[in-house]
């Protein structure tokens, strides 16, 4: 199904919209703008239909699961503080507590180290983790370099938990994601240890000008 069918026959789901677009659109974010959104919910769609996940839970998650960024220093965690600024809203759109908590828990847990216990946070995980496959997911790393003002060496720390997650056969959870994934991901990470090679070749004084 189409998000635009998902969106009129859910009026919760259209007024949840209504109030993430324009916070996100506000904060002019490099990469953790609505079009990463767009992409991640595409994708969660396409996961979800197939693995059967309740829709109900996973397009209202997926839309609001960077939901912490709008509130957290750029690149500090963002999941918890996310689910828990989120609940409020879902509440006041009048969600019930059970639907908060199962779409809470899919922001909470939605990238590695977490790990998620539903398959509806399974589908949300596999959804974002989509956006670090090849070399297009390269570039969205930059952008979200940028805005995070890491350096190198930083973003160079930050993938080990993505090669943690690769190593503990937790890159995607679900078959759907993982089929759709793997060898982006594996192409995405090899990438940046190409970089840290250089790097520690540098280190060596043979291609020292990079540093
Ligand atoms: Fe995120
Ligand atoms: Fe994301």
């Amino acid at each position: 199904m189409y998000f635009n069918e998902y969106v009129e026959r859910d009026p919760k789901l259209k007024r949840l919209i209504a109030i993430v677009k324009p916070l996100f659109s506000a904060k002019r974010f490099p990469q953790h703008n609505w079009e990463h959104i767009a992409r991640g919910v595409k994708r969660a769609i396409s996961i979800g239909e197939t693995e059967g996940a309740d829709m109900e839970i996973v397009v209202p998650a997926i839309i609001a699961h960077d939901y912490g960024h709008l509130f957290t220093k750029m690149g500090r965690r963002h999941e918890k503080i996310g689910g828990k600024r989120l609940a409020e809203l879902l509440r006041q759109l009048g969600y019930s507590d059970c639907q908060t908590a199962r779409i809470c828990h899919c922001v909470e847990t939605h990238k590695p180290p977490s790990v998620p216990k539903t398959l509806e946070a399974k589908v949300v995980y596999d959804a974002d983790q989509l956006e670090r496959c090849g070399f297009l997911g390269v570039i969205w790393n930059i952008l979200a370099t940028v805005e995070y003002g890491r350096s190198i060496k930083e973003t160079l720390r930050a993938k080990n938990k993505y090669i943690k997650a690769l190593k503990q056969g937790r890159a995607f959870l679900t078959d759907t994601g993982r089929k759709l994934g793997i060898d982006g991901y594996i192409k995405f990470l090899e990438f940046y240890e190409e970089v840290r090679k250089e790097l520690d070749e540098g280190k060596n004084g043979v291609v020292y000008i990079l540093e």
